[in-house]
């Protein structure tokens, strides 16, 4: 058994191994390229989180979707950069948003060098993903532009906040089906269909995307709480500086309505408190790493970790079916 890419999911299927390790090397070069202007500054900012690497989870799940037809077909590798541009267009865009310091180990964009720069390096690279996928066919371009619409439809609900009388779980994970589903759901799908697999494998694996995407976003949010800076390459506690409430924080304030528990009560005002303090926002990290609620939002994260394993059912057995149902495993696991 191997580790396939930096995500570190194992491939027990040699050859399979093989060919997903080529196809990610393929990529990374395919990014780097398409990552280049004439002008140096561009190319410099637009390469700085290239090169500090991340997990290339969206390419991995392409990658293993186009193992449902031809695989070595040549519109393949190309998706695969662009899915990965597109997300690494959103992470430089996201992080002015959030205010975020840190990114893959680095200096975000923002902090790097300042917002102006990194939004527009985001649109460079919005601008180069869009580029490759013309030349993929007009399909592609729909399946993009449309998940594409959802991403940003999925930032702007968590940036307005539920509407009045509105469940905040329900809206929350609508929320990250739409900033996080929906571009992992176009690695599966896209990987499918730029390998011309049959209609059916492109459903269940974009179906099988979303589902893994969602459980691959709940998980992040409760490393973010329980994991330190070296682990995630983010620093913790950013979602709770920012009043950003994802699922632990929203399972916590489940359990203190109905306990009414002084200590419940307490850590849901100390959280809806000013957390720019680092002291506080120490205090905060600890009462919440502590608390059930984080458990219950793990258990949340497992929950859609399955159902996406559970997706797979209609697939052919074979090797790139088993991998993606270890796909779910990594994921469920990156919670404890
Ligand atoms: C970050 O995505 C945003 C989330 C969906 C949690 P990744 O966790 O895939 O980030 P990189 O690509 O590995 O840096
Ligand atoms: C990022 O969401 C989702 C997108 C980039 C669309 P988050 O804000 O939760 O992710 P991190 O924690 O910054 O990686
Ligand atoms: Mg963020
Ligand atoms: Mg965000």
């Amino acid at each position: 058994m191997t580790v396939v890419g930096p995500f570190g999911v194992s491939v027990r299927d040699p050859a399979l191994d093989a060919e997903v390790q080529a196809g990610l090397s393929a990529v990374e070069a395919g990014l780097v390229e398409a990552t280049k202007s004439d002008v140096d500054f561009i190319t410099e900012t637009a390469q700085h989180l290239v090169r500090a690497g991340g997990k290339r989870f969206r390419p991995l799940v392409l990658l293993l979707a186009a193992q449902f037809g031809d695989a070595h077909g040549p519109r393949v590798v190309p998706a695969g950069v662009v899915v990965e541009l597109t997300h690494l267009a959103t992470l430089y865009h996201d992080d002015i948003m959030d205010e975020a310091q840190v990114r893959r180990g680095v200096p975000s964009a923002n902090a790097r060098w300042d917002n102006s720069v990194a939004v527009l390096t985001g649109d460079f690279l919005f601008a180069r993903a869009s580029t490759i996928v013309a030349e993929l066919g007009t399909d592609a371009v729909r399946v993009q532009s449309e998940a594409f619409g959802r991403l940003v439809t999925g930032q702007i609900q968590e940036t307005a906040g539920p509407r009045p009388g509105e469940d905040p779980v329900v809206h929350h994970l609508d929320v990250v089906a739409g900033k996080t589903g929906s571009l992992i759901a176009v690695a599966g799908r896209m990987g499918a269909m730029m390998a011309g697999a049959p209609a059916e494998a492109v459903e269940v694996l974009g179906r099988y995307g979303e589902l893994i995407g969602i459980a691959f976003q709940l998980a992040d949010d409760v490393l973010d709480i329980a994991s330190d800076r070296a682990e995630s390459g983010k620093t913790p506690g950013t979602d709770l500086r920012e009043g950003v409430a994802t699922l632990p924080v929203l399972r916590l304030r489940e359990l203190a309505a109905r306990s009414g528990a002084a200590e419940d009560v307490g850590l849901v005002e100390l959280l809806a408190g000013d957390l720019s303090d680092d002291a506080r926002l120490a205090d905060a990290l600890t009462g919440l790493r502590a608390h059930p609620a984080l458990e219950l939002a793990r258990q949340d994260a497992l929950a859609f970790a399955e159902r996406a394993r559970e997706s797979l059912a209609p697939l052919p057995d074979g090797a790139a079916k088993e991998a993606l149902g270890e796909l779910c495993d990594a994921v469920a696991d990156r919670t404890s």
